[in-house]
């Protein structure tokens, strides 16, 4: 076959300058899970369109921009022509300029978009459930990553954390948190009824559990409860002996439900600290209240550096950790990591 048949059926080309060279599948949505699937370091950190690390250039080519207001671009990125690679869709052969990262930076799992079942949801507090999705395969997943669910009537993708760990049955456990106002979390956390269908693209994120000797530190802010209770869950699968110290921010005493599942983890290897941010007043609360970095500080300051640290949550509450742990406790960034629910 030749002439433009031929040049129909040529697969798209995205060239990456001074790089590699990689073909979407036809079926991608977006240049960044195309660039993720051929297994490039692409820089990333939320896929939606919230932090701004997949910015790139555009040197030639034409790219669809599917969300043009998305918060991880500033005006001044704008102008200077930059795009996000997790908002724009590939129109024919481009190509742009982007710093990959380094081999440690490449997928830890090769994501994969199917179409799963809601399988269960439970109520675990005021304003937070959660989900059970049966995927139709195992594409497998890190302790800490999460998934990219896209709840129907909703514009784009919603990122979702696992809060279990991938057993090879294809089950991916969820919390999610219903946002006031917001769509993608009114349709998880009530609308989408049991058993219905629900696209889910994954596994992604950088935050997931390293092999090594320290113990591990997880602080977690509302539904960053998911990816932690995950992170925990798998040290304390680890055949040596290191230990978990658990910290979880929750607002009040309504949301004191979803501290069940941690709680149900404490023993010899796990501790858990829950602190309230707003308790009634008057309260029967016993508890830590306040902010839960100041808690963090309390309990293991000076001796922060000799942990590994995992968080997720609320972007002030991941800030507070960073300048606990960074500037005011130097502790190594190797030894950090966190997922922003921006
Ligand atoms: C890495 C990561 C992990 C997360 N894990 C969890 C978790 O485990 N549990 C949990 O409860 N929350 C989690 N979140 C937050 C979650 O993804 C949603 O932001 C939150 O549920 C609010 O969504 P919403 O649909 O209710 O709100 P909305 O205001 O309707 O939507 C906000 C979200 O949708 C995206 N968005 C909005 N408009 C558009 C558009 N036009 N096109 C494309 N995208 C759009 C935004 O970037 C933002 O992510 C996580 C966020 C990130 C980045
Ligand atoms: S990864 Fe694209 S804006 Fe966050």
């Amino acid at each position: 076959m030749n002439g433009p048949t031929a040049a129909l059926l040529q697969p798209t080309r995205i060239e990456i300058d001074n790089g590699p060279s990689f073909q979407p599948g036809p079926q991608e949505d977006t240049l960044l899970r195309a660039a993720l699937r051929a297994g490039l370091a692409f820089p990333y950190e939320c896929s939606v369109g919230g932090c701004g690390a997949c910015r790139f250039e555009l040197l030639e080519g034409v790219v669809q921009t599917l969300w043009e207001g998305a918060p991880g671009l500033s005006e001044r990125d704008r102008k200077r022509g930059k795009r996000l690679a997790c908002q724009s869709r590939v129109q024919g052969d481009a190509r742009i300029r982007v710093r990959l990262g380094g081999e440690a930076e490449q997928p830890a799992v090769a994501p994969q978009r199917v179409t799963a079942t809601l399988s269960e949801r439970r109520a675990i507090s005021d304003d937070m459930v959660e989900l059970r999705l049966a995927l139709p395969c195992s594409p497998g997943f890190q302790a800490g990553q999460y998934a990219l669910l896209y709840p129907p009537g909703a514009q784009g993708a919603r990122a979702y954390s696992m809060s279990n760990l991938d057993d090879g049955s294809g089950e991916w456990h969820f919390i999610v948190r219903r946002t006031p106002g917001g769509r993608g979390s009114a349709v998880m956390c009530a609308e989408l009824p049991v058993g219905a269908k629900v696209d889910v693209d994954g596994p992604y994120g950088h935050a997931w559990l390293r092999p090594s000797s320290r113990d591990v530190v997880c602080v977690a802010g509302g539904s960053g409860l998911g990816p932690m209770l995950s992170i925990a869950r798998g040290v304390l699968a680890e055949p040596g002996a290191r230990r978990v110290h658990f910290f979880l921010g929750l607002r009040h005493e309504g949301d004191l439900g979803a501290a069940d599942q941690l709680l149900a983890l404490t023993g010899e290897r796990l501790s858990a600290t829950v602190v309230l941010s707003s308790p009634a007043s008057p309260s029967a609360w016993a508890g830590a209240t306040g902010f839960v970095h100041a808690e963090v500080e309390r309990q293991l300051a000076p001796d922060l550096g000799h942990y590994d640290h995992y968080m997720a949550g609320p972007p002030p509450m991941i800030e507070a950790m960073q300048d606990l742990l960074m500037a005011r406790h130097e502790v190594p960034f190797g030894q950090i990591r966190f997922d922003r629910f921006v």
